[in-house]
């Protein structure tokens, strides 16, 4: 794992390409050599915008050993996320990122395997589908997005896919309705299907496990709980798996979807929501009185 922080004589943590894929939906390719070189399919970083900013933790997205770069794609929900999306231009450097952490997805002789991303958990998922198909299994990617303008990503998964079965909430691309219909449409399409991966909400990951159990399909998913650490130690990001408690950061992210307690992580990602909107409320505040101090030129 690497700890780096942003130093001048140190080309690591430059933004090297930005993109907007929607008003919220954002990709940062960053510089960072060694991290590339350790990276795997379903771990993660913790990333610093700036010095006193938060710790947010990440998954990397896409690696790419060549360039030298890792792939965050991130969805601006909250402060930190937001101010990231002001700041984090090509060219501009991030505070700090540790990482990669998490255990890595294990890819398995899986001859068949259903790769689902619901919204954001589309660019999460992209790694596992890669490494499947790099392994020799035949992959169906099962896209959801809320509409077609949210679409993102849809032509790199029909490289790494077999089979690409894309779905809209609102039937304004491919499939209408939700990612568990695409499931259903593969399962009824193949039954020898060995496994699932299944990234998103934790509603969304619950409704794949379990359109999958009557099958007895294998079904992971990738968890996100709020994070502190990210090294076991303080326990902020513990879930109910199988009626054990797991600290989603060491012994995870990726869990037996059929044994997630979904009521329980769901529940205590709520708990934090109104300081979440404090947070929020107070960087707005903060930004409006900076633009109308540029506005006025006075200090
Ligand atoms: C392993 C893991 C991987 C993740 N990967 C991605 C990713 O690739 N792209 C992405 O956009 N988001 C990802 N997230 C979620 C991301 O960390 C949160 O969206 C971010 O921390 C929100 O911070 P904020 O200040 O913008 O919003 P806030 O208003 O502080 O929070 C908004 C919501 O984000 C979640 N959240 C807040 N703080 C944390 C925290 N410290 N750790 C985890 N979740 C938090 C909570 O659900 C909260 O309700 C991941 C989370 C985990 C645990
Ligand atoms: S984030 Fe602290 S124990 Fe996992």
């Amino acid at each position: 794992m690497f700890w780096t922080r942003e130093v001048s004589d140190m080309p690591d943590l430059e933004v090297v390409d930005r993109k907007d894929f929607s008003d919220v939906t954002y990709l940062l390719e960053v510089r960072h050599p060694l991290m590339t070189k350790a990276a795997k399919p379903g771990q993660f970083v913790i990333v610093m915008e700036h010095e006193h900013g938060e710790r947010i933790p990440l998954t990397i997205a896409d690696f790419d050993v060549e360039r030298g770069t890792i792939t965050l794609v991130i969805q601006a929900i909250g402060k930190t996320t937001r101010e990231m999306q002001a700041r984090c231009t090509v060219g501009t450097r991030l505070f700090a990122m540790v990482g990669p952490m998490g255990i890595p997805s294990h890819i398995g002789k899986a001859k068949k395997v259903i790769c689902v991303g619901g919204g954001l958990g589309v660019a999460p998922v992209f790694p596992q589908a890669r490494a499947y198909k790099q392994s020799g299994a035949y992959v169906i990617g099962v896209l959801g997005f809320r509409s077609r303008d949210l679409m993102f990503w849809v032509d790199k998964f029909r490289q790494v896919c077999d089979e690409l079965i894309v779905c809209t909430d609102d039937g304004s691309a491919g499939l209408k309705g939700l990612v568990t219909a695409g499931i259903a449409q593969a399962i009824a399409a193949h039954p020898d299907i060995d496994e699932v991966v299944a990234i998103g909400p934790p509603i969304m990951m619950k409704g794949c496990a379990e359109a999958t159990r009557p099958h007895g399909i294998k079904t992971m998913v990738s968890l996100n709980p709020v994070m502190v650490d990210g090294t076991g130690m303080c326990g902020g990001c513990r879930v109910k798996v199988g009626h054990r408690v797991k600290f989603a950061c060491v012994d995870g992210p990726d869990f037996d979807g059929h044994e997630v307690d979904f009521e329980d992580l769901m529940a205590r990602l709520a708990r934090y929501k109104p300081s979440e909107r404090e947070a929020l409320a107070q960087w707005k505040e903060s930004c409006r009185l900076r633009s109308d101090i540029d506005a006025t030129g006075s200090a």
